[in-house]
């Protein structure tokens, strides 16, 4: 079954460069992104794990717990892994999934057949504190992602969570937010006393509380 938005993330068990791993466990109550690759020893690849590594401090920081897969067995992994140390500069430091018997894949609708005939497309799932998908991406093969866009969706949806608001077009931490349409003025003036702009009735700016 296709996973949607609200969905609950399914949970499984399986190989990791980290030793086995029950997804539940591993995550506890942090969000976590949950990302597939292509396959092992690929240029576009091995470029994303290495910048996945470097960005670790930034996931931690956000309480976001990062996991890759590909269907490649655990000797792959391992062995790949020493590349991406000697050519991104980065330690791969967290676990990646050898999913070589395609369970997770196939619970994630990682696999697209007419797309890739034998591999993984890239994937992103980020999974809430209660187990939910909030944010689902598909990459064709050929394009890198930008991980800064992962961590730019986390600062939202957290943010987002705390306090009636959203988030506009290209929005960063510490820009200003616009105050939910079904909020009305005068709720608006309790909840945000710091003040607000109103554009349009609908389109209310503020800085959004830390
Ligand atoms: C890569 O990761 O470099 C890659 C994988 C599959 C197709 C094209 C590029």
């Amino acid at each position: 079954m296709t996973l949607r938005l609200g969905d609950k993330a399914p949970d499984f068990t399986q190989e990791s460069t980290e030793g086995q791993i029950n997804f539940g466990q591993w995550k506890g109550d942090s969000w976590a992104v949950l990302f597939s690759h292509p396959a092992d020893f690929t240029p576009v690849c091995t470029t994303e794990l290495g910048m996945v590594a470097k960005l670790k401090p930034e996931f931690d920081k956000r309480n976001v717990k990062v996991i890759g897969l590909s269907i490649d067995p655990l000797e792959s992994h391992v062995r790949w892994v020493g590349d991406i140390a000697e050519t991104q500069g980065t330690a791969l430091n967290f676990p990646l999934l050898a999913d070589a018997d395609r369970k997770v894949a196939l619970l994630y609708d990682m696999l697209h057949p007419a797309a890739e005939a034998t591999s993984t497309v890239r994937s992103v799932f980020i999974i809430d504190p209660k187990g939910v998908v909030r944010l689902i991406l598909t990459y064709p093969a050929a394009t890198g992602r930008n991980f800064d866009e992962i961590l730019r969706v986390i600062d939202s949806l957290q943010l987002t969570d705390s306090q009636k608001v959203a988030t506009p077009v290209n929005w960063k931490h510490g820009e200003e937010v616009v105050i939910l349409p079904s909020v009305p003025n005068e709720e608006a003036d309790k909840l945000f006393p710091q003040g607000y702009r109103q554009i349009k009735p609908y389109l209310r700016m503020t800085k959004a509380k830390e």
